[in-house]
């Protein structure tokens, strides 16, 4: 079958280790099914993996991509719930079993015709939603659903912040959030994404590091570094940072003095349980909210769609049609 396989990890040029050709169909063990893979959406994770974090390279050749939508060995339409795991050992919660990894981990990725995965990870696809919209959900849409609805503590009406608007986790914040009723606010570097943003949902879009109107409830961070000062400073006294990412490095200073003296919290976030996928699923259905796609190309394009990403160049997600 026709492949993107991550062959070596380069820090520098992650491009560089990216193979694209024939791999051997997987061999599903007990438990697990093949699905036929239609739509395959790339996440910042990709990236990380040619770049060698979080990836040794004993594990290499690995297929790449984390998410997946197309038809189970029945013909039906399911979306794969990317964390592999033993949901008991995480005491219910899958994303909490320390052994958990990700398709692309330790498992062959969905970048690919077919890719295996335990029969308890697949999720029904609503009709409603295109293969290519369901593919953008188990990642960045089940990360941003997280982040708001279990992870932010506050009810629809709240103000959020949100970091780096034109990203694929971003873009999904906006748009989620703005399905649910909270009044969202972002930033980004460029005065485009800024536009693109408050034609998504967003409520206002302000320069990276701007001197906001008021004080927010909550800031989404996925940047890191670049923009943690800002969103230290941005929260009213008891706001809370949940952060799920850290593209531009880890944060440098902490800001220790600000946080504990205006009582911050700061909440980590990853991916989200199998259960939320469903959630987050039906979500979309009832709401009429839609994934942002900036792009559709065939796999064999894989290459582009990466550069794109690299280069920071996009707004809303890639897809990759299988
Ligand atoms: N914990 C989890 O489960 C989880 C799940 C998904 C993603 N993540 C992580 O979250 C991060 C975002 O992922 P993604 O897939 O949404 O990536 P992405 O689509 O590449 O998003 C990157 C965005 O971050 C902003 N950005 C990047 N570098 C910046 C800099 N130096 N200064 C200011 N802004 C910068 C950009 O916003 P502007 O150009 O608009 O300024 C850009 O649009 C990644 O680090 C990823 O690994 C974690």
């Amino acid at each position: 079958m026709f492949a993107v396989t991550a062959a070596r990890v380069d820090a520098g040029d992650p491009l560089s280790g990216m193979d694209l050709g024939e791999r051997p169909d997987p061999v599903p063990p007990a438990g697990w099914v093949t699905v036929t893979v239609k739509a395959a959406a790339l996440n910042h994770h990709d990236v990380w993996t040619l770049r060698g974090v979080g990836m040794s390279a004993d594990r290499l050749p690995i297929v790449l991509g984390c998410d997946a939508a197309g038809l189970d060995p029945d013909g039906n339409e399911v979306i794969v719930h990317s964390v592999i795991a033993d949901p008991d050992a995480g005491g219910g919660d899958e994303t909490l079993d320390p052994r958990r990894s990700l398709l692309s981990e330790r498992h062959d990725g969905t970048f690919a015709e077919r890719v295996a995965v335990p029969r308890r990870n697949l999720v029904p696809k609503p009709a409603a939603l295109s293969f290519e919209e369901a593919a953008c959900l188990p990642t960045a849409y089940l990360t941003a659903y997280r982040m708001l609805f279990e992870k932010s503590g506050v009810q629809p009406g709240a103000t959020l912040l949100v970091q780096g608007a034109g990203g694929g986790v971003a873009t999904a914040l906006i748009l989620l959030g703005r399905a649910a009723g909270y009044r969202m606010w972002a930033t980004s570097r460029s005065e485009a994404k800024r536009e693109r943003a408050v034609k998504l949902g967003a409520d206002q879009a302000f320069p990276a590091g701007a001197r906001l109107p008021e004080r927010v409830d909550v800031v989404m961070e996925t940047v890191g570094q670049a923009t943690w000062a800002h969103s230290v400073r941005s929260l009213r006294p008891g706001g809370r940072i949940v952060i799920c990412g850290a593209t531009s490095g880890d944060a440098s200073p902490a800001e220790l003095t600000r946080i504990f003296f205006t009582q911050l919290s700061v909440t980590g976030s990853t991916m989200g349980t199998r259960d939320q996928l469903g959630r987050l699923a039906r979500f979309c259905e009832q709401t009429g909210a839609r994934p942002l796609i900036d792009r559709v190309l065939p796999l064999d394009q894989a290459r582009d769609g990466f550069a794109a990403m690299i280069a920071g160049d996009l707004f809303g997600k890639v897809v990759f049609r299988c």
